[in-house]
């Protein structure tokens, strides 16, 4: 299949035939790593990174060259005309008309996904802000498979900041996917956001058990979990789901344990980064002597700080430097594959273990915005062309979920588009916890932040607006 304008901005956008199938590739690849210097010949790779980066940055750059391709990059945002106040949307289009395929990391969450809208080439995520980190996850997956000979089934704690890590985000989506249990062991307040549990819940359909939940017996034999995911180990199993015995799961031991260090970065008081680098958990010898670690692989995406202790580095379990060596031919095996240069069989959504959940796209103009700050939909230099746009999670009760960052919204006063008839006497706004919300239909929902921005758009308060 050539792949066409495909883009990789979230790591939901490769279903996970698709990754087993890539990791072959990357197998033959890094068999014999200079035999393929003429598989991209002629090609240009955009390297755009306005956030640090040492290993995402030279390992793209490595691979493109190691297939013959080009390099051109960007590297400071400053240096850009980003600085003189370029949106991204003109951005892309000017570096798509210069390159085949854009490699993009930029601080603003949802940024790729801008890029891959008006780029009109492949676009890939290589971080944006703390939302996502597709390609990190699929050398994470990649180092798992070689370890392991497979990704299905297995027992994944992840530890440190829950919150902010990208890598994490997009590591749990897939992970999920392939009918994993997942370990969460945050730093001090930094649990992952609520929008990601709430994924995992609806469109994953696992189940989410919090420590509280756990019983005595599973929480005295580990270090502290904060919760424990777990992903029906098949579709069938769905219906099961009740009996699956947390503690059986966690005395099976942990097969992967994945360190991330604070990001400091995204963490906005200084008092915050105080009280979360207070106590931040650390991974070191006497932690892995745990009998649940016996046979963990310990990874990290780097780099590391001061959350796993050098002295893990020469134990067999360390795995962290390999993840790091194996970004070059897995980004080969993606760079081929997106510029068409490579075929790979594409398997569809039989191929995983959980069916996705889709759902209806909101796209009114109405008032309401993403309430994540650090989102490009909030950016002086973009609301100018990007209007927001949200997934209809739920109407009861109404949660709407940026297309760009996956934040989530819960306005207030709701409206149907079909009560009015043309009618000004018909418009008629309701609270959102009203049983009106719930009889909408999604494709004629209207949602408003606030009174005051359903009666702009002549609407009046019905009989069910709590005030
Ligand atoms: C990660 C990142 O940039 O999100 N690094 C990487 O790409 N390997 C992790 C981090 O910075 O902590």
């Amino acid at each position: 299949m050539h792949p066409g304008n495909r883009n990789l901005v979230t790591i939901d956008d490769l279903p996970s035939g698709e990754i087993e199938a890539l990791f072959s590739l990357a197998d033959e690849m890094a068999d014999s790593i200079n035999a393929y210097a003429g598989l991209c010949q002629g090609k240009i790779m955009a390297s755009l990174f306005f956030e640090p980066s040492t290993r995402t940055r030279l390992s793209f750059e490595a691979a493109m060259l190691r297939l013959g391709g080009h390099v051109i990059s960007a590297v400071d945002i400053g240096a850009s005309s980003l600085a003189k106040g370029e949106s991204i949307a003109d951005m892309a289009k000017v570096v798509g008309g210069y390159a085949d395929v854009v490699v993009i990391r930029h601080p603003w969450e949802g940024a790729a996904r801008v890029v891959a809208d008006y780029a009109g080439v492949p676009v890939i995520n290589a971080g944006d802000g703390g939302h996502e980190h597709p390609t990190q996850t699929l050398c994470d997956l990649y180092t798992i498979r070689k370890e392991r000979q497979t990704l299905k089934g297995l027992r994944i704690a992840l530890w440190g900041d829950l919150k902010h890590g990208r890598t994490v985000h997009s590591l749990i989506y897939a992970l999920a996917r392939f009918g994993a249990t997942i370990l969460f062991y945050p730093g001090p307040g930094l649990e992952l956001p609520e929008h990601v549990i709430r994924r995992l819940s609806t469109e994953y359909r696992g189940e989410l058990k919090r420590s509280e939940d756990l019983d005595q017996g599973a929480k005295r034999k580990f270090v502290p979990i904060d919760a424990v995911y777990v992903t029906p180990s098949s579709p069938h199993q769905l219906a099961m789901m009740p009996d699956i015995s947390i503690q059986v799961e966690l005395k099976a031991g942990v097969d992967a344990l994945y360190v991330t260090r604070l990001q400091k970065e995204r963490q906005a008081p200084a008092a915050e980064q105080r009280e979360s680098g207070k106590d931040y958990p650390v991974v070191d010898r006497r932690l892995l002597r745990g009998k649940e670690f016996e046979k963990t692989l310990v990874m990290h995406p780097l780099p590391r700080v001061d959350e796993l202790a050098c002295e893990v580095d020469s134990d067999p379990r360390s795995m962290y430097f390999k993840q790091a060596a194996y970004g070059v031919p897995v980004r080969m095996a993606l760079l081929s594959f997106l510029l068409g240069a490579r075929e790979i069989p594409t398997q569809e959504a039989g191929d995983s273990f959980v069916k996705k959940t889709s759902y209806p796209v909101y796209k009114r103009d109405s008032g309401v915005r993403c309430p994540n700050k650090n989102c490009v939909s909030n950016q002086e230099t973009e609301v100018k062309y990007i209007k927001p746009q949200f997934k209809t999670v739920s109407l009861d009760p109404v949660i709407l979920r940026c297309i760009y960052c996956d934040h989530e919204v819960s306005p207030r006063y709701v409206a149907s588009s079909d009560w009015h008839q043309g009618k000004r006497e018909n418009k008629k706004y309701h609270s959102a916890g009203s049983h009106w919300a719930r009889k909408i239909k999604p494709e004629n929902l209207i949602v408003f932040a606030s009174e005051k921005e359903a009666q702009a758009r002549q609407f009046k308060p019905s009989r069910y607006v709590r005030r």
